[in-house]
């Protein structure tokens, strides 16, 4: 996979390209990143990228002549132009898997209060927002997109066991799954805490069991409508309606 990113701040994916599973996989050829400075694409002498919006109103909004210029030098034929903003339809595990299969992501990163509309009807294939939040700009959005896609292409984790472990155990996103159960490591009685016993015990079917109860319980807490889609046994099912009968919810906000 290539990705593109656009943005007017191209020294804040730096050090977060430098790390971990991002420089792992750009080392590896897995994934070929390159960020481009916008202001690159502006021809005045102060490399204009924003102007007062028509009709008024606080704040300045990107133009969109650079915008529409670092494209066309950088599209081809196979790729994606995704343009990160708070308007955009959300990225989930589930658009992040969509994603995997491109062989070319354009990313724009927006920033001040805005960018021009033309942007968003003519450049740009997808409008993505990673939350109900509002952030300065596309630039951090653009680096969690970014992992998410990455470590999901085949190569980019060391083994594919863990991704395979995210599904069956659920790692909790939203895209059918349940919330993860809690993870233990040495040692085994900490400042007067101590590990569940069952983890202790050498006994594989119980430890199997108390994790996915552990699982359910916890989503069901936490994130009660993931289990609409939840891929759920009949024990699944059995064990909920005790949990129903104990724990009452605090009232969701809608
Ligand atoms: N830019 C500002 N806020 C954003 C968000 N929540 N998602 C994507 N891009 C953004």
């Amino acid at each position: 996979m290539r990705i593109d990113i656009i943005s007017i701040f191209p020294y804040m994916f730096t050090s977060p390209l430098s790390y971990g599973l991002l420089k792992r996989a750009r080392e590896t050829g897995v994934v070929n990143i390159s960020v481009h400075d916008l202001r690159g694409f502006t021809h005045d002498k102060h490399r204009t990228v924003d102007d007062y919006p028509f009709g008024g109103g606080p704040g300045m909004v990107m133009k969109p002549g650079p915008i529409f210029e670092a494209t066309d030098a950088l599209r081809r034929p196979e790729s994606q132009v995704v343009l990160l903003s708070p308007q955009g339809r959300l990225f989930t595990q589930t658009v992040a898997q969509e994603m995997v299969s491109r062989e070319h992501l354009i990313v724009l990163c927006g920033r001040y209060e805005g960018v021009d509309e033309r942007v968003a009807l003519q450049v740009a294939d997808e409008e993505l927002s990673i939350g109900d939040y509002v952030l300065s700009g596309g630039e951090v959005a653009a680096l969690a997109l970014m992992e998410a896609v990455v470590r999901l292409l085949p190569g980019a984790l060391g083994s594919s066991l863990s991704l395979q472990e995210d599904s069956l155990s659920g790692a909790g996103w939203g895209g059918g799954g349940l919330l993860e159960y809690p993870q233990y490591t040495r040692p085994a009685e900490f400042r007067g805490l101590d590990v569940p016993g069952v983890l202790l015990s050498g006994d594989h079917a119980q430890v199997r069991r108390w994790r996915r109860e552990q699982a359910l319980e916890r989503t069901y807490r936490r994130r009660p409508e993931l289990l609409e889609s939840a891929p759920l046994t009949p024990d699944d099912r059995q064990f909920l309606k005790k949990l129903e009968g104990a724990v009452t919810l605090p009232a969701r906000e809608e």
